[in-house]
């Protein structure tokens, strides 16, 4: 038996609960697909998990409290919890669309978690962590930040050049950060609180080491937010508010069914790394609860090059994605766009890629196999596969511990292409021998079958379609160790359709029309 699956390494990862998290999104723009990529991300970690029977909690949500949303339902001439429940709608919807299997969906506007943050804010208050002062500098709206001039490019915010730095003067409670320097830097350091990729390990311990100031935790002038429950002049910075929402899904009692703390992992992408990566830890320290285990921050695209934004026009949501690639075709591509690293978007890459690793590559063995075994009349012959699997899962392993889904990914398509050329090879349609017919067909079917356990949780629809046409499903086969892969084999139980049809039309964008 291949025991390939159980997944080893990392801090936590021998755990077999998990808990993992992607950001809560502003609710002052519909869903795009930068959203899409960690939340696909995060779908196709805990689907992976699942299959290998861990009990897996995976949390998303929605960041609806701020000046920002205040100011976009103000534009819009709605009151700012219409707008979020419209808006928030929208994400679940989308995420629905796509697939995703969420166990929680967390609102900051929920009256549980509202009531957790006072609690959790009320107790640090008490214990001191908290105290009354004064804020005076610059604030992006864009990016509900506090602005320090070491973070500005020629005096503007760097994400968000075209919105005027507000100046602020007010009063305001802050939050002791600098107490905290010489326990996060050593968590941090001793990978107690993983960071990952290291350069994001150290880019935190560097900014940690230029030496920390306290945080604003409370604005007096922003009346969307929770009030904070000692002074009702104030309400909780939205960030805080936010980052808190990963605590009060476990303990907040906004759900039936929880998360166990703490968190196994949580997918962020990089322009919101010191938020997680330090106000969240410290905040967690002084109320004296355990550290996540790690925190991932991918890195950012664009599309043609340019930043993705409504006023350039170049936004791409996640249906035009499913519209033009179906279902897991969109999500599979979203998943290859996450990475440690910046990429770029465009249609035609999209195209290309779709081409030649689903139809033509994984749709188009699929299909062959689908035909050979339903032409050939054989008896199957198991046992010395010649295109063994184990090292192959091995690798596909290893990709998943390193938080590497697309290099996941590319495993399996490197399997996908030496089948087709063992296909190539063998010219089964050509063999006279009826035991070496077994024996190929036996070897490929094996394969088919693994290969879509193994894609399933990045393409869980075709995948089961994929099982079901060669008489198999994801029960019958045993995921942890692809045992039963060898007993359901070949019962063709009708033609097999292509899984990814060609792409007629031209790309909408770069391909032009
Ligand atoms: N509400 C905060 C997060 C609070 S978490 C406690 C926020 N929201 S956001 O709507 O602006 O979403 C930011 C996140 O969206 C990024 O961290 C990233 O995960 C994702 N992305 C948004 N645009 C993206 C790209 N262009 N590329 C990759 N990821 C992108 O910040």
């Amino acid at each position: 038996m291949h025991c390939f699956l159980l997944v080893s390494g990392g801090v936590g990862y021998n755990s077999r609960v998990k808990y993992i998290t992607t950001p809560i999104y502003y609710v002052n723009a519909e869903p795009h697909i930068g959203h899409a990529v960690t939340t696909l991300a995060a779908d196709m970690l805990a689907r992976f998990w699942r299959l290998n029977g861990q009990s897996t909690y995976f949390l998303a949500g929605t960041d609806e409290h701020g000046a920002k949303i205040a100011e976009t339902a103000r534009k819009a001439g709605k009151t700012p919890q219409a707008l979020s429940d419209e808006v928030s709608s929208q994400f679940q919807v989308a995420w629905q669309a796509l697939n995703i299997q969420y166990d929680g969906f967390i609102r900051t506007t929920d009256p549980n978690h509202e009531k957790f943050v006072q609690q959790f804010l009320q107790d640090l208050y008490a214990k001191g962590h908290i105290y009354k002062g004064e804020y005076k500098g610059l604030y992006c709206l864009g990016c509900e930040e506090f602005k320090a001039a070491t973070q500005l490019v020629g005096g503007t915010c760097p994400v968000h050049p075209n919105h005027n730095l507000k100046k602020v003067a007010e009063e305001t409670y802050l939050f002791k950060l600098t107490a905290y320097r010489q326990q996060l830097t050593a968590l941090i350091e001793r990978n107690e609180f993983r960071i990952s990729p290291p350069e994001r390990k150290n880019e935190v311990l560097r900014f940690i080491g230029q030496g920390l100031k306290d945080v604003a935790m409370s604005r007096k002038n922003v009346a969307w937010g929770i009030p904070l429950p000692w002074d009702k002049e104030h309400t909780v910075y939205v960030w805080v508010d936010a980052l808190l929402n990963y605590l009060s899904a476990a303990g907040g009692s906004v759900f039936e069914k929880r998360p166990s703390w703490p968190p196994t992992l949580q997918l962020i992408g990089k322009d919101i790394l010191r938020f997680h990566a330090v106000i969240w830890p410290a905040l967690l320290l002084a109320a004296g609860k355990e550290q996540p285990r790690e925190i991932f921050a991918h890195g950012y695209f664009t599309v043609d090059g340019q930043k993705m934004s409504k006023s350039l026009g170049n936004v791409i949501t996640p249906r035009q994605l499913i519209d033009r690639y179906g279902l897991d075709g969109a999500r599979y591509l979203l998943i290859k766009h996450f990475s440690a690293n910046d990429g770029d978007i465009t249609f035609e890459r999209l195209d290309n890629v779709y081409t030649s690793e689903l139809a033509n590559n994984w749709g188009n063995l699929v299909s062959r196999v689908g035909k050979i075994v339903q032409n050939a009349d054989l008896t199957y012959h198991h046992g010395n596969l010649e295109l063994k699997m184990d090292e192959m899962q091995q690798k596909y392993k290893e990709k998943f511990n390193a938080l590497d889904p697309s290099g996941a990914l590319d495993v399996l398509q490197g399997r996908v292409s030496e089948l087709n050329g063992y296909i190539e090879q063998e010219k089964p349609w050509t063999q006279a021998d009826p035991h070496r017919l077994g024996e190929v067909v036996t070897c490929l079917v094996e394969n088919v079958l693994a290969l879509a356990v193994l894609f399933s949780p990045a393409l869980p629809t075709t995948s089961a379609r994929v099982l079901a046409d060669f008489g198999s499903s994801l029960d019958q086969i045993d995921c942890a160790t692809l045992g039963g892969v060898s007993h359901a084999t070949g019962k063709i139980v009708k033609p097999i359709a292509p899984l990814f049809p060609r792409l007629l039309k031209k790309s909408p964008v770069s391909g032009g029309q």
